[in-house]
């Protein structure tokens, strides 16, 4: 079989609380389900290479790179991207707290460093800002915005 005619595989899958019908190239990654097939490109694609965090997602609740998992992997699975967190008029806590801290400069890496915040409030972490780098440091951010980051996730931890 050729590299092109790889098989296309259908399955369900339910992104911000829709059931999806979807069928697709096995080789397509949650990344490109989401951006390409899905109409969602909220969450962007940096490396491809798993490491900038600027795919991440929610996969029944917890933080992954969606570049690089393979969305077929997800049959059955619910998916929370930034599209599914608030809307414009009804911010969730963790964006209206990185709009307070000014946790971002160009934007591009902001919905994969929000959807990690938010997994981070329920992961084990300590109070100090070290910890929060260090439980974000798989979110890098080419503009350094990550004084107003920090705060941000600080700020939303507090009012939680
Ligand atoms: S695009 Fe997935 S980690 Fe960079
Ligand atoms: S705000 Fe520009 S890359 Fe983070």
């Amino acid at each position: 079989m050729a590299i092109s005619e790889a098989p296309i595989v259908a399955f369900e899958i339910t992104v911000n609380g829709e059931a999806r019908r979807v069928a697709v190239d096995v080789r397509t990654t949650l990344l490109d389900l989401l951006r390409e097939h899905l109409g969602l490109p909220g969450t962007k694609k940096g490396c491809d290479h798993g490491q900038c965090g600027a795919c991440t997602v929610h996969v029944n609740g917890r933080r992954v790179n969606s570049c690089l998992s393979l969305a077929l992997m997800h049959d059955g699975e619910e998916i929370t991207t930034i599209e599914g967190l608030g809307t414009p008029d009804a911010l969730h806590p963790m964006q209206a707290a990185f709009v307070a801290c000014d946790g971002y400069q160009c934007g591009y890496c902001t919905s994969g460093q929000i959807m990690s915040a938010v997994a981070l409030l329920k992961e084990p972490c300590g109070p100090d800002d070290a910890s929060v780098r260090e439980r974000m440091s798989g979110n890098i951010c080419r503009c350094g915005a990550y004084p107003g980051i920090v705060q941000a996730v600080q700020f939303a931890y507090r009012n939680s």
